[in-house]
């Protein structure tokens, strides 16, 4: 496993703990080597590493880290420059199947596999790239037909850590292996999807990468539709490699482009002062949609999907409104109830809740079922620990494919084209009061499922 950009921050907050878990669990079986600018010794490399998992992890087994370590060899030197493919080409020498991971910048994707092509390295490779892949459709089409040239489909993982997520891969298993949720799971039942992915903080060190990306680009276009896809996708028919993405890709070409009437963005007051963002920036730090999902199951259903940052708390989740039951006369006034709603929170603690209504002392009342995943299912695995994992194994099954990606960049690129005007938001709020008005005929936003509610 040879992985590009090693000293970097992605490595730090995320790699070298999801290597150590998979050191742990004994599931790494290669030796890998790390490349980057930095001119240090693979002994300087492997303390930041320690020190990156101490952070992350909490604590080190030194006996985990030093066989971890043992698998590490460094070569540092200008991604760009064929000098280095030549000393990686000795270094990889024959590995049967080697993955490169590219941590790099983006506009480094194409450099990169150009170089790996011309010095035969690319052959019987994996190459796994980070998001963001493109930042709208032409790009995206461009990077697609860039790689191709060298590598083929099979041979790329595009990396988004949302589909690494245990809750977002349970999708699949709680939709399909259960009569009492796939019964209800299309538009007879279902009468709204809400989407909400809120963050606490705000952009804080990552200005300058952030103002040029904004909301929409950083986590709805990739994160967020791909779990819609999950949400709303029919069964696979098989296990295979290609077969989950098939599934997955119907759903977005059911998507129309969103009308920009239906799109909401918003800004939190202060963002412009950060270091790296333009002190005019109209860059979104808040987004809210709707789109619709034109296909046999879901026509009709609107879906609503809200991010942003600087909001009161940091939850992940999707939730399902069912449709309403009928007003009966033995019921308590109100007489009709609340609709259920059904949540898959995804972050923190991810699980899954169930909204129905019961008769308190005199009135309905909405109750819970709650279920949290990992009181009942046992320690989950880390998004990057499973992504790595099944990189080096060539199961492709959570990486994003070509279609998917340019499909989801042609959903939101009406967006991109024509972005209404930012709206500010107090930090600490949940978002521009124009949100509202994207909702209303429809259930308003909730307040999400809380840890502690
Ligand atoms: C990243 C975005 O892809 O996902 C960040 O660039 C965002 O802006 C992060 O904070 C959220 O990931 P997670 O796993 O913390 O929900």
């Amino acid at each position: 496993m040879v992985i590009f950009g090693i000293t970097g921050d992605l490595a730090r907050k995320m790699t070298f703990r999801a290597l150590y878990r998979l050191e742990r669990r004994k599931l790494l079986t290669c030796p890998i080597l790390g490349v980057a600018a930095d001119d240090i010794s693979v002994a300087e490399l492997m303390s930041r590493a320690r020190e990156a998992i101490t952070a992350t992890e909490g604590s080190v087994e030194d006996d985990v880290f030093d066989r971890l370590a043992q698998r590490f060899s460094y070569l540092h030197g200008d991604v760009t420059d064929a000098g280095l493919y030549r000393q990686l080409a000795e270094k990889v020498g024959d590995a049967e199947q080697p993955l490169y991971y590219l941590e790099m910048p983006p506009a480094l994707f194409g450099p990169i596999v150009e170089q790996l092509g011309k010095a035969g390295l690319a052959g019987n490779a994996r190459v796994a790239v980070e998001k963001p892949f493109g930042d709208d459709l032409e790009s995206a089409r461009r990077l697609n037909d860039r790689l191709h040239r060298v590598l083929d489909e099979e041979q790329i993982l595009r990396v988004d850590h949302f589909l690494g997520k245990e809750p977002v891969i349970e999708l699949e298993y709680l939709r399909f292996a259960n009569t009492a949720l796939s019964e209800v799971w299309d538009r007879r039942s279902v009468s709204a999807i809400q989407i909400t992915m809120a963050e606490d903080f705000g952009v804080e060190d990552r200005g300058s990468f952030y103002d040029a990306v904004g909301a929409l680009r950083d986590v709805v276009q990739n994160h967020l539709l791909q779990v819609l896809a999950l949400v709303a996708m029919e069964p696979p028919t098989s296990a295979g490699g290609n077969e989950l993405r098939d599934k997955k890709v119907e759903v977005f070409r059911a998507i129309p482009p969103i009308d920009v009437a239906h799109y909401v963005r918003g800004q939190y007051d202060g963002y412009a002062d950060v270091p790296g963002v333009a002190a005019d920036s109209e860059t979104e730090t808040y987004t809210a949609l709707r789109l619709q999902i034109d296909n046999w199951r879901w026509y009709g259903v609107p879906v609503f999907v809200r991010a942003g940052k600087g909001l009161p708390h940091k939850v992940t989740e999707v939730r399902l409104f069912l449709r309403r039951t009928p007003p009966l006369p033995f019921l308590p006034k109100p007489a009709q109830a609340a609709p259920n709603q059904i949540v898959l929170r995804i972050d923190p603690d991810p699980g899954l809740r169930l909204q129905i209504s019961a008769l308190g002392k005199d009135a309905l009342h909405p109750v819970h079922l709650d279920t949290l995943f990992a009181e009942q299912l046992g320690e989950l695995l880390l998004p990057y620990e499973r992504l790595l994992h099944d990189a080096l194994h060539g199961d492709r099954r959570l990486f994003a494919r070509e279609d998917a990606v340019e499909e989801t960049w042609r959903i939101v690129q009406p967006l991109l084209d024509d972005p209404p005007a930012v709206h500010r938001y107090e930090r600490g709020s949940w978002g521009p009061d124009e949100a509202n008005k994207l909702v209303r005929g429809y259930p308003g936003w909730q307040q999400p499922w809380l840890a502690d509610s």
